[in-house]
């Protein structure tokens, strides 16, 4: 895959002091785009991430859900998700649901989980239906804005370095596989993460310095990780980071 721009030139870094800035900012920063969204009576369709790093986020919303705007345009879905019960403690939308969700009035029709319990499958046929409500644009979903994450091996949702194939798979969902655990996931397809508005990452601490350092210095290895090829094809792809990621 060649690429002609260089990634620091098509992402947008936001560099924070500590994780619980970063949390603040990022929420302030979601919170407007909601507002945007409220104002112009549209629907926004939020995709957000598992793992550790979005828990900062939905923490701090839950914190300060006083002072949230109505959420009654907001319809969220999942860039992927662990096979295993939404109670079951590595659930994406279980953790996202006790730290966050269930502290919201969001009508349960606009929370749209991948079943996880369900053969895995029938839980990719069964979310594809629940993405054919959103906007399309040639032939895939759009996102308002996907949340994605990171992780050391340059992975983002569930598109692992070992299957890199899932980048440009056409189908809209797809069964992935940790590469050391085996456990089965189910995750969004390159081209409908490359199809959002708008791809924010989040990451923090020194675990992720080698990786993102290696993307935003297009270093030939990147092209080795799912995350470097996350680039909207008309939209824009923020990073936010805490400075020890830099470090
Ligand atoms: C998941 C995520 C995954 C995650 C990265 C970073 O389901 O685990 O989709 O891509 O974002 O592994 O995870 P941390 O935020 O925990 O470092």
């Amino acid at each position: 895959m060649e690429f002609t721009a260089n990634y620091k030139d098509i992402a947008q870094l936001h560099i924070y002091e500590t994780p619980a800035e970063l949390a603040r900012e990022f929420s302030d920063y979601l919170i407007k785009k909601i507002k945007k969204s409220n104002a112009e009576n549209k629907i926004f369709y939020l995709a957000l991430s598992g793992g550790s790093t979005p828990s900062l986020i939905f923490k701090y919303l839950a914190e300060n859900r006083k002072s949230l705007p109505s959420l009654s345009h907001l319809h969220i879905f999942w860039g992927d998700e662990r096979c295993v019960p939404p109670g079951n403690p590595e659930s994406n939308y279980g953790n996202a649901f006790n730290t966050l969700l269930k502290f919201l009035n969001i009508p349960e029709r606009n929370i749209h989980r991948i079943h996880g319990e369900l053969d895995p499958g029938f839980a990719c046929k069964r979310y594809i239906s629940d993405l054919s409500v959103l906007p399309k644009k040639n032939d895939f979903p759009v996102f308002d804005l996907i949340i994605l994450g990171i992780g050391e091996d340059g992975h983002t949702a569930s598109i692992f370095p070992d299957q890199m194939l899932l980048l440009k798979n056409q189908a809209w969902v797809a069964i992935a596989k940790h590469p050391s655990s085996g456990q089965q996931r189910i995750t969004l397809s390159g081209p409908v993460l490359n199809n959002a508005r708008e791809i924010a990452f989040l990451a923090v601490g020194q675990g992720k310095k080698k990786v993102i350092s290696e993307i935003f210095n297009d270093e030939a290895v990147a092209s080795n990780y799912p995350a470097w090829h996350i680039r909207p094809n008309s939209g824009k792809v923020l990073w936010f980071i805490d400075k020890d990621v830099l470090a």
